[in-house]
């Protein structure tokens, strides 16, 4: 195991019901900006319950910046950053996902880079995204209400901001923007489409196999932490898939979700975030959804880099899809395990309804060079664990992906 340090601030508070213990979270003197999506906290009532639970006692001034898109826009969150200042806010509450959250992080960090006008510069709003926000040293305190289990953006300090303009969906992250508490009620989710739901399953899927499928360093507790955390999603997404009313499974996909990107399984591993760079850039070229960028290209990455990831692979195929030999029992050999726990891997995908080709999702070959583009634009050009996915690499993984081997 590597060395780590490991520091996560953030107070969950779980469970039904639980949208009322705001009264106490949030300061009784705060100025609030709370900030949503394209409507769905107004739909299902949780706007309401929010706004209630704050007027219950303090003396908070209370303000609402709506409209956050899916994929959160640059342009959007300048608007919600300028609002900051008007109106003088100290907490920002996200209710929604996690755009509405990696947005509100966005925000509390950017509200301070002021024109003499006093309208935030989006220059110098541009430069701190390029460089990953680094070099901001304050942000406004923020709390979130999760109405999607998925992102993991609720117990970590990063975000992913969408430029449109730009072409440009690109990662931040900062020790300022842990948020505060994030309250977790499962029964929120039970509003959500079926789509958003099989979308949760599997980002957060993919989020514990890009810190889990690298090399061996003899991290056992976030090996089997990782590996729990991946049957459980298997298990929980087929469940909810065909009984979505079911809240055991609601609260369990909750808690795996948020558990799966809050650092833990992360710590003193390699990790390897290549799926996630190029499925950013499959979003932003296409609109396409987050988490279905990440099923189309996670096959081909498993492919393209068996050799060097074998060993976790063959852990992979044995602690979580129980492969060791073929149907008549009999031992196979290694290329073959390897296969079958891919091709599991994309059948489960299928089954919760998601793509994993180009193809499924209508491109085609003419697809890749503009994402090739866009890699090296964004400086995408050493990833994994190693660093050795060259944009060569990247091409590669591209042209397997274009159609399912399955
Ligand atoms: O906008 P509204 O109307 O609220 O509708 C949303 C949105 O259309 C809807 N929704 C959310 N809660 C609902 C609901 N509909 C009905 N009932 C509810 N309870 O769901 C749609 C998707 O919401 P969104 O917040 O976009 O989903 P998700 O949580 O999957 O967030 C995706 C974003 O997070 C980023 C992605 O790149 C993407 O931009 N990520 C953030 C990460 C992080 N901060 O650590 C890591 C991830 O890898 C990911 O990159
Ligand atoms: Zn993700």
């Amino acid at each position: 195991m590597n060395n780590f340090q490991y520091y996560n601030p953030v107070r969950i508070v779980f469970g039904e019901d639980q949208i009322k213990q705001l009264s106490d979270l949030v300061p009784t003197d705060a100025r609030v900006l709370i900030t949503y999506g394209g409507g769905s906290a107004q739909r299902t009532g949780t706007l309401d319950e929010v706004k209630d639970a704050l007027s219950a006692n303090g003396d908070r001034k209370v303000f609402e910046f709506g409209g956050i898109e899916a994929n959160p826009e640059f342009t959007t969150l300048l608007k919600a950053a300028d609002m900051v200042n008007e109106h003088k806010i100290d907490f920002l509450l996200a209710v929604g996902g996690g755009s509405v959250i990696d947005g509100s992080k966005f925000v509390a960090l950017v509200s301070s880079l002021t024109e003499e006008d006093g309208a935030v510069s989006r220059e110098q709003a541009w430069d701190a995204l390029t460089s990953g926000c680094k070099n901001i040293d304050s942000a406004i305190d923020l709390g979130t209400v999760l109405t999607i289990p998925a992102t993991g953006s609720e117990m970590n300090s990063g975000g992913v901001i969408n430029y449109s303009e730009r072409q440009a969906k690109l990662p931040f992250g900062s020790a300022l923007t842990y948020p505060k508490f994030s309250i977790l009620d499962p029964t929120k989710t039970l509003t959500l489409p079926e789509r958003q739901v099989m979308n949760g399953v599997a980002d957060a899927f993919v989020h514990v196999i890009e810190q889990y499928l690298t090399y061996p360093v003899n991290a056992k507790v976030q090996d089997a932490f990782a590996e729990s955390l991946l049957k459980i999603l298997i298990d929980e997404g087929l469940v909810v898939k065909n009984d979505p009313d079911n809240l055991e499974t609601r609260k369990n996909l909750m808690w795996t979700a948020t558990m799966a990107l809050n650092g833990l399984i992360g710590t003193g591993v390699p990790q390897d975030w290549t799926t996630h760079m190029i499925g950013h850039e499959l979003t932003s070229l296409h609109a396409i959804d987050h988490a279905r960028t990440l099923t189309i290209v996670l096959p081909s990455v498993m492919r393209e880099l068996k050799d060097s990831k074998k060993d976790k692979l063959l852990q992979y195929a044995r602690n979580v899809w129980n492969i060791t030999a073929d149907d008549n029992g009999t031992e196979q050999d290694d290329d073959a395990v390897i296969e079958k726990a891919i091709s599991y891997t994309e059948n489960f995908f299928r089954e919760l309804g998601l793509p994993v080709s180009l193809e499924d999702v209508d491109l085609d070959e003419s697809a890749i060079d503009p994402i090739i583009k866009q890699l090296d634009a964004h400086k995408m050009i050493k990833l994994g664990e190693h660093g050795n996915n060259d944009l060569d690499v990247s091409r590669r993984i591209l042209e397997r992906a274009v159609s399912s081997n399955a």
